[in-house]
């Protein structure tokens, strides 16, 4: 792993994952981050490495081929690591396309300048020979299993049920790799990770949303009956996953990321509250989300007993820091609270603020 594309490295987990790879692996030579900057890119989020000499910005669209192409051209690149994507569910309820095109068709020419790339006789259709450990890793979701009951967790062969126009957009990239590695040997991995939380995700997401809205005495819109359970995972532990599959995973498997932490959203929010000295009279039930899944939870065994990796934070560590981390950051959170940000935070959630 000497030249590295990451896809979508402005966003959450991108920028967290740009930071820990730099930091872990000085045997990485040059790492190209090629973002669209969307609402969800902030540049912001990665000016402790801008100045790192093995870092570059490169602005653009993962559907544009001619740009794709040029990039792997300059590069060589030998690992892509593939976070960009529309990722909030809410807006895909809303506007449904664009998640459909970045998430199925952006995913696709990734694939294909990769194979064309790093393909070792590229006209030969039958040829599954690749260039030396090179390797494409796609950033997936739990999403993609759909929706448990009370018991049972997501594992590997757990067939594809996706609910949401985001979640179905996400599982039709994973059937498109599948098909590279399947049918064009490509060595590719996909991996499924669990809700993240933790510095940088954008304040539309549950954990930043309630702790902003909390610090700010406006109501925390609940939806349902806030009994729908996710399974929290540190955005940094989510990272070392993603690490442990590059330089441990075996091309063609899909690895599931969790940590273990089921917990509904309900207890969340109070726990917040909890830590902000806020009075649980800011909750507030409202209409819940169309399609809703009730609950997520990951089966960890395939990664944690193949690969050896493990999370580090628990759940009360990573959220103390976590809460911490948005009260100290109020500044950057008053930045992203802008421009288009601020029309869909007025749609989204307009009508329960406060006047
Ligand atoms: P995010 O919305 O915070 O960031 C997405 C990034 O992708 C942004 O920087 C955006 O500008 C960029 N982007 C969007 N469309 C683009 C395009 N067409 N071309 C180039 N860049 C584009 O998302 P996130 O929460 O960091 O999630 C990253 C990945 O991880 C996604 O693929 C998501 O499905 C997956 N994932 C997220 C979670 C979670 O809890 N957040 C959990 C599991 C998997
Ligand atoms: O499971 C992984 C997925 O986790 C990722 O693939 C997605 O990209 C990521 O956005 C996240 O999806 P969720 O829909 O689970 O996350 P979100 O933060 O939007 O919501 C978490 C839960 O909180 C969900 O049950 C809906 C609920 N919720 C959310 C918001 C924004 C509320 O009750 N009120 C809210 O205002």
């Amino acid at each position: 792993m000497k030249h590295v594309l990451i896809t979508g490295g402005a966003g959450f987990i991108g920028s967290n994952f740009i930071q820990f790879i730099l930091d872990s692996r000085p045997d990485l030579e040059r790492l190209v981050n090629l973002d669209l900057l969307t609402y969800a890119g902030n540049l912001e989020n990665l000016k402790a490495v801008e100045r790192d000499s093995r870092y570059r910005f490169v602005k653009g669209d993962i559907r544009d081929r001619d740009l794709v192409e040029r990039l792997f051209a300059d590069y060589d690149f030998d690992t892509v690591v593939h976070f960009a994507a529309e990722s909030h569910v809410d807006r895909s309820i809303v506007e449904p396309e664009v998640f459909l095109t970045t998430n199925i068709i952006g995913t696709q020419t990734l694939l294909d300048a990769a194979k064309r790339h790093w393909k070792q006789f590229p006209d030969d259709k039958y040829s599954r020979a690749y260039r030396e450990g090179v390797r494409y890793l796609q950033v997936s979701t739990d999403e993609v299993y759909g929706a448990l009951g009370e018991t049972g967790l997501f594992c590997e062969s757990t067939p594809l049920a996706p609910n949401s126009p985001y979640s179905a957009s996400k599982a039709s990239g994973d059937m498109i790799v599948r098909a590279y590695y399947q049918t064009y040997g490509l060595p590719a991995n996909i991996t499924r990770c669990s809700n993240n939380y933790g510095p940088y995700q954008f304040p539309e997401k549950l954990i930043p949303l309630m702790i902003h809205n909390a610090r700010e005495d406006r109501p925390l819109p609940v939806y349902g009956d806030g009994m729908q359970i996710r399974d929290w995972l540190h955005v940094r532990d989510h990272c070392s996953a993603i690490s442990a599959v590059l330089e441990r995973g075996t091309a063609g498997e899909v690895y599931n990321i969790g940590g273990n932490n089921e917990r509904a959203n309900i207890e969340i929010i109070r726990l917040i509250l909890r830590e902000l000295g806020k009075p649980e009279s800011l909750i507030t039930y409202v209409k819940d989300r169309p399609g809703h899944d009730r609950r997520y939870a990951i089966d960890n065994t395939k990664i944690t007993g193949e690969l050896g990796w493990k999370p580090l934070y628990t759940f009360e560590q990573g959220m103390r820091e976590t809460i911490q981390w948005y009260l100290t950051h109020a500044d950057w959170i008053g930045r992203v609270i802008s421009g288009d940000y601020r029309a869909y935070y007025q749609e989204m959630y307009g009508a329960i603020e406060r006047p």
